[in-house]
């Protein structure tokens, strides 16, 4: 516990380069590997043996074609699929070279480690401070200033507070959609998660507010360590560092985002970031 509370009092301002390295471990270091990675629905491999690494600190896209196996794969990072019956996994998925599927993980130690956005936009019926307060009060955060801190220094980061700090007791479900994802992402960051996963976090925003998703996230980069689905393969490339494309379950390719839009080793890739399929 006191660890926790630690970790909340970090300074307001942007994280430092240290509170950058405490978070997210060194940069470029793998933080997340999956080697030979499959997820069964009942007998139906969704993603199918996958082996690459998610370095520390950088944002990697993942893309491909509806179905391919994309958010099977980001509900295994912190383990949403243990509720669907008859989801299994073989090989291995680690985090900091903890083996997530192993049978002593601590799922709700895991789950304050890497926070999840979703596609549609989703904050509890409760005012705006009280769904930001919400995870460091399940993690033993009572003290009112505290938390006050908290509030104010995730919304902050997440790009919200000016607009919201006059209404912190407003319920969240009369912002706008777009503020409605920032506040989901602030929510996310405020128990100080290692990673962020990002669900077509834009998909159901209007392109201005997608913009500052985008924005957002290049903020973000760095202090945490991002992965991102998404369907917008410019959006892939701007924001990204590093790009996996999945199709059918496998990757069939994993590299430098640059590399992959203008330089793609597999044809299928090729075929896909073209346009001709998908
Ligand atoms: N809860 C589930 N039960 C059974 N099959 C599922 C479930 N969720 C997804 N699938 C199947 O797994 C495959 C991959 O789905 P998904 O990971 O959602 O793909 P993507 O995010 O790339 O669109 C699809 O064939 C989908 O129908
Ligand atoms: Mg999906």
């Amino acid at each position: 516990m006191n660890n926790e509370r630690r970790d909340f009092n970090a300074p307001l301002a942007k994280p430092s380069a240290k509170a950058r390295a405490d978070a997210s471990g060194p940069r470029g270091m793998p933080l997340i590997r999956a080697k030979d990675f499959s997820v069964f629905y009942g007998s139906k491999a969704a993603v199918d043996r996958v082996t690459f690494d998610i370095q520390a600190g950088k944002v990697t896209a993942i893309i491909g074609p509806s179905g391919c196996g994309k958010s099977t794969y980001l509900r295994a990072v912190n383990r949403m699929n243990d509720l669907i019956p008859g989801c299994c996994t073989s090989g291995i998925l680690s985090l900091e070279g903890q083996h997530l599927y192993a049978s002593d993980v601590d799922v709700v130690a895991l789950r304050r480690m890497v926070g999840m956005v979703f596609q549609k936009p989703n904050p509890f019926p409760k005012s705006i401070f009280d769904n930001v307060a919400f995870g460091p009060r399940i993690h033993g955060t009572v003290n009112q200033g505290e938390l006050g801190d908290i509030v104010e220094r995730s919304l902050r980061r997440a790009g919200l507070f000016e607009e919201v700090k006059d209404r912190l007791g407003d319920n969240a479900l009369g912002l706008s959609g777009g503020q409605q994802q920032r506040l989901c992402i602030a929510r996310a960051i405020a128990v100080n998660p290692k990673v962020l996963l990002m669900d077509e976090p834009a998909s159901a925003l209007d392109p201005r507010s997608t913009t500052r998703i985008e924005d957002l996230i290049g903020e973000l980069r760095g202090a945490y360590t991002i992965v991102i689905v998404t369907h917008n393969m410019q959006q892939a490339a701007r924001v990204s560092d590093m790009t996996a494309f999945f199709y059918e379950g496998r990757l069939v390719e994993f590299g430098d985002t640059e590399e992959i839009f203008t330089r793609p080793r597999k044809k299928e890739t090729e075929d896909y970031i073209t346009g001709r399929f998908g």
